[in-house]
């Protein structure tokens, strides 16, 4: 199981192991060893698609090794550049079995049953009540192998249609999972030795999913009520999109211990002319104005974002434009991009798209900036006190490696049946990609 792209699939990844695991298959550490390889891809941009091909190239190598020492080799080819491509992954590359989309996978033993006969499939039927309904519970096993962070989708798909973007294309619509199922799902993660859930989706702050009366809950309702289960450290959510950052959900961040005061609001450009263009229905001030409600609510709350340079029609000014809004929020971390033109999308079409060259300098620019924010908001870290939640042992021998409420991995010298624990630790130094400290002795906190 190789899985490229968001959170989104590494969720899908897990269901999609455990499925399997219930047909006889166990996962392996290389394709070498494996008889059969799913990439679970992504389609987002152009280079992320354009892998998927090399990768399969390699694999179609291995098929053809193996035939000859007459062993069976299976190549499955899921997420989202098969919905988005279907039938053509097949013609693309022929030594490829079946093409599975994200919302079908549930579908995967009978597939694979057929291809076993010979077939060669596709499955893209947008199925996601279905998926969530037919696929099977992890065992307490399958948890504990994971680790004591875990990913539960909560919502799928997007209406949004930003100009630039094939996920409303490649999820479907915007689909919330029942409150009752999320729940379950929760505990039951908990009961296995969970710590800290993410809830995902593509636009996981548009969730609206329905309680056993059939009304709909807003995300933060969600968020207080999984906050009361018992061996629950941390709650977090991603990713959320600007316009349904309510103040409802702004105030739990002030409301909800549990909560992690870090959130991720991708804003995309600083510019409202660029916005507009986009599609993105929210203005650079929205964007401030939400920062600053966010810290009214919780002062300690840390921010992240994703940008796009070059959307066609971005001018030196409208990049301006971005630069400041980053220099106005202060950003903890951040994802840039080069605008790639998808496939199907409006921004594809436009005849004003930028040079390479220039999209390049600008993402140089934009990056520079937010790595400075990045290290300043580390080395702020440097002598203060911060709960750290405690994942694995660490790389060297007598470390434990967590992270901070703000994701920021931190190592400490101290013993592995610390995994699993929340405890303050002294950050004493920050590296260029973590933080080290010490563990502060007897004074355990949620
Ligand atoms: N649902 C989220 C993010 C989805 S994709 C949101 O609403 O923001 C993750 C990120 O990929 C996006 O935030 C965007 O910054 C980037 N992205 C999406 N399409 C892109 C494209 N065509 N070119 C470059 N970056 C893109
Ligand atoms: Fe893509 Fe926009 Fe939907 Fe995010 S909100 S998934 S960027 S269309
Ligand atoms: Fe990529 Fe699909 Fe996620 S396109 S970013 S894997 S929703």
């Amino acid at each position: 199981m190789k899985s490229f792209g968001c959170q989104m699939n590494v969720y899908d990844a897990a269901r999609m192991t455990d499925l399997l695991a219930g047909e006889g298959y166990g996962e392996t550490a290389s394709e070498e060893d494996a008889d059969l390889v799913i990439l679970n891809t992504c389609h987002i941009r152009e280079r992320a698609a354009e892998k998927i091909y090399s990768e399969l190239g390699k694999l179609a190598v291995l098929k053809r090794e193996r035939a000859e020492a007459g062993r069976d080799f299976k190549i499955v080819v899921a997420g989202c550049v098969a919905q988005a491509e279907g039938e053509l992954v097949l013609r693309r590359q022929k030594a490829v079995d079946v093409v599975v989309g994200p919302q079908s996978y549930q579908h995967l033993p009978r597939l694979l049953r057929r291809a076993a006969e010979g077939a060669r499939l596709t499955d893209t039927d947008f199925a996601v009540e279905e998926k969530f309904r037919d696929l099977p519970k992890p065992t307490r096993a399958q948890i504990a192998a994971r680790g004591v962070s875990a990913f539960v989708t909560v919502q799928e798909g997007c209406d949004k249609f930003c100009s630039f973007c094939v996920v409303p294309y490649t999820r479907g619509a915007e689909v919330s999972r029942d409150v009752a199922q999320v729940v379950t799902e929760t505990k039951r993660l908990v009961d296995a030795g969970v710590r800290e859930i993410t809830l995902i989706g593509q636009n996981v702050n548009a969730y609206r999913g329905e309680d056993s009366l059939g009304d709909p809950w807003p995300l933060e309702r969600l968020l207080e009520h999984l906050s009361d289960i018992d061996g629950l450290e941390r709650l977090r959510y991603t990713t959320s999109h600007p316009v349904d950052m309510t103040q409802g959900l702004i105030d739990a961040h002030g409301a909800l211990p549990k909560l992690m005061p870090f959130v991720h609001l991708p804003v995309q450009s600083g510019s409202d002319r660029v916005l507009k263009a986009m599609n993105r229905r929210h203005s650079a001030q929205d964007y401030l104005d939400i920062v600053a409600r966010l810290r009214a609510a919780r002062p300690d709350v840390a921010l992240s974002s994703d940008f796009i340079v070059g959307f066609p029609g971005e001018t030196d000014a409208d990049f301006e434009e971005t630069l400041a809004l980053i220099r106005a929020v202060g950003f903890a971390s951040t994802f840039s991009f080069k605008y790639s033109p998808r496939p199907g999308t409006p921004g594809a079409e436009r005849e004003d798209q930028i040079a390479d060259e220039i999209m390049r300098e600008r993402l140089a620019i934009l990056q520079g900036l937010v790595e400075t924010q990045r290290q300043a908001f580390n080395t702020a870290t440097v002598g203060r006190v911060v709960n750290i939640l405690f994942e694995k042992r660490g790389r060297h021998d007598g470390q434990i490696a967590g992270k901070s409420p703000y994701m920021q991995p931190v190592h400490v010298f101290g013993p592995p049946e610390l995994v699993g624990r929340v405890l303050p630790a002294k950050i004493t130094a920050a590296g260029s990609n973590s933080l080290s400290g010490e563990i502060v002795q007897g004074q355990e906190q949620g």
